[in-house]
């Protein structure tokens, strides 16, 4: 998708310490520049865990690092007593520009359904964080309701309510894929990825559709991320176990 600045977000996870963080940040942001790297023509993001955030900021904001920081999750509320909660006013003040939200480890492990969503959609936004959606549907689910159903419910049900004119990104993370190995083929996922900017089309307008950037996440590698970014309506990856090796990761950045 030519109009649309593609997007490589990695996922840490459960995974890496702050100073595993920083090391992982360092070899990343070398091996970019090394290969000449144009940020300007591609994006990429790191989603840390929230307590190394603060470290990985520090060293971006005084490398100059052009890597974008993001979080994986937020609270719903602002402030107050939320014991265990991370405010997104508290990410923003760390430079955070993206949250994941929704991600299927979340909507099954936390029992976070579309009501949970929507609330840190809207939360994410009045903080100024782009909200990094993500919807993907279960293999049963896939058997019982095919391929962009679900996702496009769950895309629809974390958008109501947003306004037109606010910057979001939908990442479509079949859960089958997820960690398996197993990937979707470069044409499903953008069967999907156009039926989702449907979605967006009908929820936020035309013009949002069109600079939405939607991603495709699941076994994403440095092998397979050429077929993906082929595909007219797949803007970008999110990526999980292959983002926690610098080489590896900068490999899918300069897919091209
Ligand atoms: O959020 C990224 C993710 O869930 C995909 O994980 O390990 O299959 O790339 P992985």
């Amino acid at each position: 998708a030519t109009e649309r600045r593609p997007l490589i977000a990695g996922n840490w996870k459960m995974n890496l310490d702050h100073l595993q963080g920083i090391a992982l940040v360092q070899k990343l942001a070398w091996t970019l520049k090394d290969a000449g790297f144009d940020s300007g023509a591609v994006e990429v993001a790191v989603f840390p865990p929230f307590t190394d955030l603060r470290s990985v900021q520090t060293l971006i904001d005084a490398d100059r690092y052009a890597l974008a920081l993001g979080a994986q999750d937020l609270s719903p509320h602002d402030s107050g007593a939320y014991t265990g909660d991370v405010s997104g006013a508290f990410l923003k003040a760390l430079d955070c520009a993206y949250v994941l939200i929704g991600h299927s480890e979340r909507r099954t492990g936390h029992g976070e359904g579309d009501e949970v969503v929507r609330a840190k959609v809207q939360a994410a936004v009045r903080h100024g964080l782009v909200p990094v959606i993500c919807v993907g549907e279960t293999e049963a689910e896939l058997e019982e309701h095919g391929t962009s159903a679900v996702p496009v419910r769950q895309t629809k049900a974390a958008l109501e309510g947003v306004a037109a004119g606010t910057p979001v990104v939908i990442a479509y993370e079949p859960v089958w894929a997820i960690g398996t190995g197993k990937v979707a083929t470069p044409e499903t996922a953008q069967e999907v990825c156009s039926a989702i900017r449907n979605a967006v089309a009908e929820a936020l307008g035309d013009a949002d559709a069109a600079a939405t950037r939607v991603l495709y996440g699941g076994s994403v590698k440095s092998g397979n991320i050429a077929g993906f970014m082929r595909q007219p309506d797949v803007d970008g990856a999110l990526v999980g176990g292959a983002s926690l090796d610098a080489a590896e990761f900068a490999g899918i950045a300069r897919f091209r």
